[in-house]
């Protein structure tokens, strides 16, 4: 009689405590995590509403390490100044790992503005703006994610808008060990988001309303309830999940095309480029 091979008895180990997910059905990979009253599942949309008494957030049931995760979303229309819509990843704790998407309204007939940011081990402070090359308002776009060991892309409708690299060997911290929730929000940031936070809400106008829907999420999923770094290693090791390619660690030319389009004509605010704000840059920053 043969033996399973220790590879195979590993591999279904393992597969007790993460796999590769990919699911698009909302109520079984989300749930609200703040006034359930103000989300609103309607067929595939949901709806995320922000006054005067509360805005609201969903978050994935289950935490991620490497993969892809996208949202279809329609933003606040009319006047949407002073609030926040969000998509984001994110662990917990204080020395948590987070990626941004935050969009930054304003008031009726003047342009969003997206802001990215990335904490890695409880600090941010990486925050580039965009504006963009259609209204947001308008229609739905896809947002997503792509994250593995060595690069993370911020991509809107497939167009990278942000590229952000593994530096380690040059003592530039990564965000590598710890599983993220994905999550998304709508609230009240009047005191900064609008016009450097000049313009308020102005809640007559509310409730303020943003739709998401087609959320996706392709990646490695943690079944353990804690983080266990062994095994969630394993997300960024093994050979078998397609976002560890070493093809996909850099840009293809046409995205690195597009990359270089988006920061041509819609950046508006990098950090690496902030000398006012810091003495030094930051260690990424330098090429
Ligand atoms: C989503 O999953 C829930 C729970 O498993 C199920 O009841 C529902 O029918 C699913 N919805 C769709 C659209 O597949
Ligand atoms: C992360 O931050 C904590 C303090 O919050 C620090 O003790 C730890 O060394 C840091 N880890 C890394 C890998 O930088
Ligand atoms: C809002 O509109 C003003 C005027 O066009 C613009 O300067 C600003 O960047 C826009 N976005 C935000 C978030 O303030
Ligand atoms: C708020 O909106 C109302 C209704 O459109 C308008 O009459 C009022 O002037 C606005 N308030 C401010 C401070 O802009």
């Amino acid at each position: 009689m043969e033996f399973p091979s220790k590879s195979v008895t590993l591999l279904l180990l393992f597969s007790m405590f993460f796999h590769s997910a990919i699911s698009a059905n909302f109520t079984e990979l989300f749930q609200s995590f703040w006034a359930p009253d103000h989300l609103a599942i309607e067929g595939d949309n949901i709806k995320l509403s922000l006054d005067i008494v509360s805005g609201c957030g969903f978050e994935s049931r289950r935490k991620y390490l490497f993969g892809r995760a996208s949202a279809k979303i329609k933003l606040v229309e009319d006047d949407s100044a002073g609030t926040v819509t969000a998509f984001y990843m994110s662990s917990e704790g204080p020395s948590h790992d987070e990626l941004d998407f935050e969009f930054l309204g304003n008031v009726s007939g003047e342009p969003y503005l997206v802001q990215t940011n990335i904490y890695i081990n409880g600090t941010g402070n990486r925050e580039q703006r965009h504006s963009l090359w259609f209204d947001p308002t308008l229609d739905f776009h896809s947002y997503s994610f792509f994250w593995n060991r060595q690069i993370i892309m911020f991509l809107i409708d497939g167009v990278p808008i942000r590229f952000f690299t593994n530096k380690e060997e040059n003592f530039v911290p990564y965000p590598k060990n710890q599983a993220m929730k994905i999550l998304g929000s709508v609230w009240n940031a009047d005191d900064w988001a609008t016009q450097g936070g000049q313009v308020k809400t102005n809640w007559s106008h509310s409730p303020f309303v943003a739709t998401f829907k087609s959320l996706e999420i392709n990646a490695c999923e943690i079944l353990l309830p804690e983080n266990d770094e062994s095994v969630a290693k394993m997300c960024g090791e093994l050979g078998k999940f397609w976002w560890n390619k070493p093809s996909l660690n850099k840009l293809s030319k046409h995205k690195s095309h597009q990359l270089k389009w988006v920061r041509a004509k819609y950046l508006v605010y990098d950090y690496c480029k902030d000398r006012a704000r810091f003495t030094e840059l930051p260690r990424e920053c330098a090429n």
